[in-house]
């Protein structure tokens, strides 16, 4: 008698294997971690002792229970999405850190690209938007004070999901969300666009983040945005600023000129709303 012995390998062992064999990269992701669900792939990062944690460490999980978003608000991540946090032992002034969230951007937007044809476009700081609604948000946490130097990159893109599970969450920021599965029609392979994402993160990161041509950045980036000369409200917390979105300044803030013809730096917003 002959026994078939059924193997059946799991999401996270199948996800690393190929993701290992597919990238191209020198440094990043040379460790992975990828588990089925997580509370959030950004603490987990950020928890990783030193040793556990080289630069270009990934993280990432099918789904996360308890997703965090910019300014502590939640991000829904339901399995379908990807939901990956990268280390980012940093060899740049602590002046560069913005620079890190406009090379997320414009990897995430490069890989959708590559893998979709579709034409993302960037929204101060780090958000990638597709016909004006968000497909993927990017979280950055900085601890460059202890021993331990590192960013903790977080993207949270939102691929093959329903939009409708995520859009009532994305009101409140005054931006709709949308999914590549709505916008491309058809669901895509989570491990190619991954490792499109990581391999185009580290080109930006070695030709220019870590080689001084951090301003070079801002004109690739600015090249992907449709910000400029619209007119906007910002919120920074504390008022809202009515103005003209005319530029990016040299350390990555956003200028915006008001009536009265001054021009306004901004370095944090809650929301922003375009007229
Ligand atoms: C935003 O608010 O726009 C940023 C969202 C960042 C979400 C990602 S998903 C992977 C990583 N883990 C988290 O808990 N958050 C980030």
């Amino acid at each position: 008698m002959r026994w078939v012995v059924e193997l059946t390998e799991s999401f996270e062992s199948i996800f690393k294997t190929k993701l290992a064999r597919l990238l191209i990269t020198n440094r990043f992701g040379k460790s992975i971690y990828v588990f089925n669900e997580l509370d959030s792939t950004q603490d987990y990062a950020n928890a990783l002792p030193t040793t556990e944690s080289v630069h270009g460490t990934i993280v990432i999980a099918r789904k996360q229970n308890m997703g965090k978003g910019r300014i502590g608000k939640s991000w829904v991540s339901p399995e379908g999405g990807l939901w990956m946090s990268i280390v980012i032992r940093p060899d740049f002034s602590a002046d560069n850190i913005i620079f890190t969230q406009f090379i997320g951007a414009l990897a995430v937007a490069d890989a959708i690209h590559q893998t979709t044809k579709i034409r993302s476009r960037l929204k101060w700081p780090n958000d990638v938007l597709i016909k004006e609604k968000k497909v993927c948000g990017i979280l950055v946490d900085v601890n460059l004070e202890s021993k331990d130097k590192k960013i903790v990159m977080g993207l949270g893109l939102n691929a093959n999901i329903a939009s409708s599970l995520i859009n009532d969450y994305l009101t409140a920021d005054n931006t709709r969300a949308t999914t590549i599965r709505e916008e491309y029609g058809n669901d895509i392979d989570l491990v190619n666009l991954t490792k499109s994402i990581v391999d185009k993160i580290e080109y930006y990161y070695y030709d220019f983040l870590s080689s001084g041509k951090a301003l070079e950045i801002i004109a690739l980036w600015k090249n992907k945005s449709d910000m400029f000369g619209r007119r906007a409200i910002v919120y920074d917390g504390i008022e809202k600023i009515i103005g003209e979105v005319i530029d990016i300044a040299q350390d990555g803030s956003l200028l915006m000129k008001l009536g009265d013809e001054s021009i306004r730096k901004i370095t944090y917003f809650r929301n922003i709303t375009f007229r």
